[in-house]
């Protein structure tokens, strides 16, 4: 049977100097490193060709942003015919690697995984649901033993109120994980943000505005998921894969990765 492709393109966002990593990321690019049995990067491009997404971008940044090209090629691993690049200088946040892709989306919905996020399951009917949705955005939540490292939401049923980032006092148990589906408008929201505390353009605001335009919507992920950013996470992200088989992925002729010297 021939697999369904969501019109929906990816982006994975892939740059940063993944300072919480060093000394490991002083030379390699923190999503090379590996993840159990196979390169960060792979998990996060496996999440969007296994949801149907087959027109992609990574967005490299930082150190050894070339091998990138090396390792991956033009995406014929995971059965992609090819893979757009782009590089983000510094570090100005994930809103700011986020507004590197505006030409690529060109207007079109877009899901953004963000390079160092690892889930067990497959977020294919999220995709469809944002496609049938018609705009605006959609983000995918998990409950989580320490909500106070990520953005959180408050909730009131089915409506999220309001995002905090890294909130102090969390405001529910749940984490908004790195995977976030916008449409065209999300480069102009990106305009008019600043920089936050720390220096960076902020994915939490990119959400909060269409919060306020009443335009978000979320979904719970099923199955585990993790980031991979620190070295507890790192950790833990490599026993978890090497412990559910996420490894056995669907990737395709996996043996034939063959890098480019
Ligand atoms: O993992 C989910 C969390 O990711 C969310 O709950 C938070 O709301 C969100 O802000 C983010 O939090 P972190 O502080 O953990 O993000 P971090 O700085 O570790 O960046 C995560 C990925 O985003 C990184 O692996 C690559 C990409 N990134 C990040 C920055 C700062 C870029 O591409 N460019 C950047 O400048």
């Amino acid at each position: 049977m021939k697999e369904e492709v969501v019109a929906v393109k990816g982006v994975v966002l892939a740059g940063g100097l993944g300072t919480r990593l060093r000394p490991l990321t002083a030379v390699a690019n923190k999503h090379l490193l590996p993840v159990y049995n196979q390169p960060m990067i792979y998990y996060p491009i496996q999440t969007l060709v296994n949801a149907g997404i087959q027109d992609i971008m990574i967005v490299t940044g930082g150190n050894s942003a070339g091998d990138f090209l090396k390792l991956l090629g033009n995406g014929k691993a995971f059965g992609l015919k090819h893979i757009n690049y782009t590089y983000q200088e510094g570090e100005g946040g994930i809103a700011d690697a986020l507004s590197l892709v505006e030409h690529f989306a060109s207007g079109e919905p877009i899901c953004v995984i963000l390079g160092d996020n690892i889930i067990e399951g497959n977020i294919r009917a999220a995709a469809r649901a944002y496609r049938h949705q018609g705009g605006g955005a959609k983000i995918l939540l998990k409950k989580v033993p320490d909500p106070q490292r990520f953005g959180v939401p408050e909730l009131e049923g089915k409506h999220v109120l309001r995002i905090e980032e890294k909130p102090a006092t969390p405001k529910s148990e749940y984490a908004v994980i790195g995977i976030y589906f916008y449409d065209g408008d999300v480069f102009d929201i990106i305009r008019t943000l600043v920089p936050s505390g720390r220096g960076e353009l902020e994915i939490t605001d990119v959400n909060n505005a269409y919060i306020e335009r009443g335009e978000m919507t979320w979904d719970e992920l099923e199955g585990w998921w993790t980031d991979a950013g620190t070295f507890e996470s790192l950790l833990r992200a490599s026993n978890l894969v090497a412990q559910s088989g996420a490894n056995k992925m669907e990737m395709r002729n996996a043996a034939e990765v063959s890098v480019a010297r």
